[in-house]
C-alpha cells in the first residue's frame, strides 16, 4: 500500500547490491511512495550485482561510485541533480565492509590497513558524501539524510569485529555533521540501527544463524527484516518526521531495551550443562 509520503521528493540510494540488500528495499518503497531516485554503487558492485533489475524496476539511473572517493561522490550528487531536475530531498547511506571480517582476523589481530579501510568505507564515506552535498549546496531545505548502523555500537556482540568501531563512528558522524546540516540548512542527518538481516554483508558475520535466532527470540517484536527497515526509512525521508535529526533510532523489535526474554531463557536452560565449558 502506497500513502504517497514521498510524491515529488527527489532521492539518492547508496549500496542496493542484489535483492536482499536493505537499500534494494529501501529504493523499491521510496519510488512506491512516489520519490523519483538515483542509485549508486561500485563498478564491481555494479558488474557483480542486480542493481540493473532495479534500476528498470525503479526507472533511475546508475551512477557509479567508490563511496570513499570524493570526487566519484560529487559527481553523484551533481548528475542525480542534473537528472531529477532539482536539488536532493533524501539520501540513503547503506554501505558497509570490513576486509578484517572477510579476512577472517580476529579483533585482537586485525591489519591494520584492512581496519583502516573499514573505518573509510563504513563511516568516513558518510563524512565524504555529507561535506560533499553541503558544500555543492545539493540537499533542499528539510531534506533527510540517513545511515544504517548496528547496535555493535553500543555493545559488544561476539565476532563483529571491527565493524563496531566503525557503526560507532558512523553514529558520532550522524550527530556532528547533523547539528551543522540541521543549523546551516534545515537539514537531518540520522541513523537506523537495524537488528540483524540476511543480506551479503550480514551472511559475513560470524555466526549470523545463532545470532538471528538469539535476537529473534529477545526481540518482543521479533527481528525487523529489509522490508520492515524500508518502511521505516520512508518516514524518515517523509515531511512526517522534520524535527528528527541527530537521532540513532533503533529499529529492532525491542531488542535493544531487552536484558533477557523468557524464550531466549528456556533455550538457555536447556543448553546449560553443555555449555558450561564455553
Ligand atoms: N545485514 C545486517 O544484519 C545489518 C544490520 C544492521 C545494519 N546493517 C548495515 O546496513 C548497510 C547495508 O548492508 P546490507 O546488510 O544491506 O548488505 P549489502 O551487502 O547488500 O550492502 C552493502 C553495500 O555496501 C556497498 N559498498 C561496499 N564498499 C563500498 C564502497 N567503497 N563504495 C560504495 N559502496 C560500497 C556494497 O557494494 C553493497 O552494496 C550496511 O551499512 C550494514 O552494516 C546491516
Amino acid at each position: 500500500m502506497s500513502y504517497n509520503l514521498l510524491k515529488g521528493k527527489r532521492g539518492i540510494v547508496f549500496g542496493a547490491l542484489d535483492d536482499k540488500s536493505i537499500a534494494w528495499k529501501i529504493a523499491e518503497k521510496a519510488y512506491e511512495e512516489g520519490a523519483i531516485i538515483t542509485l549508486s554503487n561500485t563498478a564491481t558492485a555494479i558488474r557483480f550485482g542486480q542493481i540493473d533489475e532495479l534500476a528498470k524496476k525503479c526507472n533511475a539511473e546508475i551512477i557509479t561510485a567508490d563511496a570513499t572517493n570524493t570526487d566519484d561522490l560529487q559527481h553523484v550528487f551533481e548528475r542525480s541533480m542534473e537528472v531529477l531536475g532539482g536539488k536532493i530531498d533524501f539520501v540513503l547511506h547503506s554501505i558497509g565492509m570490513s576486509l578484517n571480517v572477510r579476512k577472517k582476523r580476529v579483533y585482537n589481530d586485525v591489519n591494520y590497513n584492512y581496519f583502516d579501510k573499514t573505518l573509510d568505507i563504513s563511516a568516513i564515506s558518510f563524512h565524504k558524501m555529507l561535506q560533499v552535498a553541503f558544500k555543492l549546496d545539493a540537499i533542499n531545505e528539510w531534506g533527510s539524510v540517513v545511515a544504517l548502523s548496528y547496535i555493535a555500537a553500543q555493545r559488544s556482540l561476539y565476532g563483529y569485529n571491527d565493524m563496531a568501531d566503525a557503526k560507532a563512528l558512523l553514529e558520532s558522524i550522524a550527530r556532528s555533521f547533523g547539528y551543522i546540516y540541521g543549523r546551516e540548512k534545515n537539514v537531518r542527518v540520522n541513523t537506523i540501527s537495524q537488528s540483524p538481516t540476511l543480506t551479503t554483508a550480514g551472511s559475513g558475520v560470524k555466526g549470523v544463524g545463532s545470532l538471528l535466532d538469539f535476537t529473534e527470540r529477545m526481540s518482543p517484536l521479533g527481528n525487523a527484516d529489509a522490508k520492515e527497515c524500508a518502511d521505516y526509512a520512508v518516514t524518515l525521508f517523509s515531511d512526517l518526521t522534520r524535527k528528527v535529526t541527530m537521532q540513532n533510532l533503533f529499529h529492532d523489535g525491542g531488542f535493544s531495551n531487552m536484558g533477557m526474554s523468557y524464550s531466549a531463557m528456556s533455550v538457555y536452560d536447556k543448553n546449560l550443562d553443555s555449555s558450561l565449558d564455553l
